[in-house]
């Protein structure tokens, strides 16, 4: 069922699967949808969403880096979503809040009580590619996922793309280019002052980064 590898770190990390089968009957649970209010100690801040965040260090400095803005990591290794929250809150980060979620299929539920105009920033970073063919459905951006970041991101508020793969840039960066109340605004740099795990591994090796971003412009414009 999973490609078992197991790492564990001198920094006594967690034990994890490198990929988790998002199809497998484990992870097709319904979330209960996040309430602001419980999670935040100011739940009136904008909110940035990292789906995908693993470990979640890039918005745990992030929410270092910015205290005026809620982070919230998406993730569906559970075990890692332990570890950031615990970490969290060792550094008493009232801001910072990792959530077990299958993206793909579960986002809209997760996101349902979000209030509107609270998501400015969504950040989607180097997600798993799932090379083969016959896994390409287990791939985290769909077009349910893209659907679901749309309806609740606020006026102007901005998703972040960025992956080492070509192919999945092409495909993930076309969900979003289908959606009519997004302009493309073309970047060549992380605009964020983190990079994640993946971005500094990549970059070491001096391989290439496909990027791009996305506005929310013209929300029920036409209605
Ligand atoms: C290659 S890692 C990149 C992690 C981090 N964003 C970075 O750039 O270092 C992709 C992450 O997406 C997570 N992921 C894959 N499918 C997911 C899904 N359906 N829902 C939530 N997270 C998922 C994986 O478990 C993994 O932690």
């Amino acid at each position: 069922m999973f490609v078992a590898l197991f790492a564990i770190n001198s920094m006594a990390r967690v034990r994890v699967h490198q990929h988790v089968n998002p199809f497998a009957p484990y992870f097709r649970f319904v979330p209960e949808p996040l309430e602001i209010e419980r999670l935040f100690a100011r739940p009136e801040l904008p909110v940035h969403l990292d789906i995908g965040c693993a470990r979640g260090r890039f918005v745990l400095k992030m929410a270092q880096i910015e205290p005026n803005c809620n982070y919230i990591g998406v993730e569906i290794r559970e075990p890692l979503v332990d570890e950031a929250n615990r970490i969290a809150k060792e550094k008493n980060l009232e801001n910072l809040h990792y959530e077990f979620c299958n993206a793909m299929i579960a986002l809209s539920k997760l996101l349902e009580n979000l209030p509107a105009n609270l998501l400015q920033t969504v950040t989607i970073q180097f997600p798993d590619p799932w090379f083969k063919k016959k896994h390409a459905k287990r791939r985290m951006v769909n077009a349910e996922l893209v659907e679901t970041v749309v309806t609740h991101l606020a006026e102007n508020g901005v998703i972040f793309v960025q992956t080492d793969i070509e192919f999945l840039a092409e495909e993930m960066f076309e969900y979003f280019r289908e959606n009519a109340d997004l302009r493309e605004i073309e970047v060549t740099e992380n605009p964020f002052p983190v990079k994640t795990e993946r971005e500094t591994a990549v970059e070491e090796k001096d391989l290439p980064v496909y990027r791009t971003m996305f506005i929310k412009e013209n929300s029920g414009a036409d209605e």
